[in-house]
């Protein structure tokens, strides 16, 4: 009986989820400002990580630009505070897409009209966006430092030499990221090393969110959770929020050891799992949580830039 109730419970919860995820995220409607800033910085951030390509494609983004700058004027029209730092950050990064173009003589008014041109100008400057360029050998000097210092200088690197990194350290990686806590010590996350570069770039086709670099990476660790660990139908999602956990525990060990990486996405559709599964003999029991690319970096490179959220946009204080 017990088990029917779970199987019930699983099922009605998955349906609470659905309606919630359907009329609060922004997929389905632009009809507040919290979902139109998420529409706004999944722009902005995909137009950074073009400004950081290395050779620049001049006038990449065409239709992704064009639909940032609907959001942004939408968000004037609507009257939706124009000190919001995220707002702010997207019209910088605009303005460092804009200023490229104007540097090397590009035209792209049949990108930005005159009107978005002035939006962009009253705004930009206010927040930093755009890329900030660093080298190599001063990246990894805050990896011993006290938390704070070493937390800020943990960046997502997307340009790797080629160099391998030899399984030995891996090893200490994993030992360190696997302080992580977890749901009652259950310790349900598990790594996979991708140790062999063609086999990493057919994951990375699949997977998708690293076009222009991709070719630079020679490994891959995939992050998952094994599902056998969970107990009770309540806990499906914490596959998810110990996943979530461990990534960002291995993302920090990555870099004290010295290691660059990025985390990649596996929001993906059930077939795409399936395709990882029958590529790579990937156990049915685990779910993906997300691929980390890892390798050390190229002498000189870009990352994005931009103003994190202020802490009175993040913290609300009930009392
Ligand atoms: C779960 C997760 C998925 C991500 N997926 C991608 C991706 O598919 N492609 C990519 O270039 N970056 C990806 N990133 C990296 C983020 O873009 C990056 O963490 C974010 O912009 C903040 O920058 P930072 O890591 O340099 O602090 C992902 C990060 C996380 C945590």
């Amino acid at each position: 009986m017990h088990k029917l109730i779970g199987i019930l419970s699983l099922t009605v919860d998955h349906l609470f989820e659905f309606i919630r995820f359907v009329q609060f995220s922004n997929g389905f409607s632009l009809n507040s400002s919290d979902k139109l800033r998420g529409k706004i910085v999944f722009r902005y951030h995909s137009i950074e990580k073009g400004l950081i390509n290395d050779p620049i494609r001049y006038r990449f983004g065409k239709i992704k630009i064009q639909k940032l700058l609907r959001y942004l004027s939408l968000w004037v029209e609507r009257k939706y505070s124009t000190s919001d730092s995220q707002f702010l950050t997207a019209c910088s990064v605009v303005k460092s897409y804009m200023d490229l173009h104007i540097i090397n003589n590009i035209d792209i008014s049949d990108i930005i009209n005159e009107k978005e041109n002035c939006l962009i100008d009253s705004f930009s400057g206010k927040q930093k966006g755009g890329t900030i360029q660093i080298q190599a050998k001063n990246y990894f000097n805050l990896a011993l430092a006290s938390f704070d210092q070493f937390s800020s200088s943990r960046r997502s690197v997307r340009h790797f030499n080629g160099q391998m990194v030899d399984v030995e350290t891996i090893g200490k990686v994993i030992q360190l990221a696997g302080n992580a806590p977890s749901v009652c010590n259950r310790q349900g996350y598990k790594v996979k090393l991708i140790n062999n570069p063609i086999l990493a770039g057919e994951i990375l086709k699949i997977q998708g969110g690293l076009n222009s670099t991709a070719n630079t990476v020679r490994q891959l660790i995939i992050v998952s959770v094994d599902r056998s660990v969970f107990v009770s139908s309540a806990e499906w999602y914490e596959v998810f929020i110990d996943g979530g956990i461990y990534l960002q525990n291995l993302l920090y060990s990555l870099h004290f050891y010295r290691i660059a990486a990025v985390a990649l996405n596996w929001t993906k559709h059930f077939f795409l799992d399936k395709k990882i599964e029958k590529l790579i003999g990937f156990p049915k029991q685990e779910k993906i949580i997300a691929i980390v690319a890892i390798g050390y970096p190229v002498d000189s490179f870009k990352i994005p830039f931009s103003q994190r959220k202020k802490v009175n946009e993040t913290l609300d204080i009930i009392n």
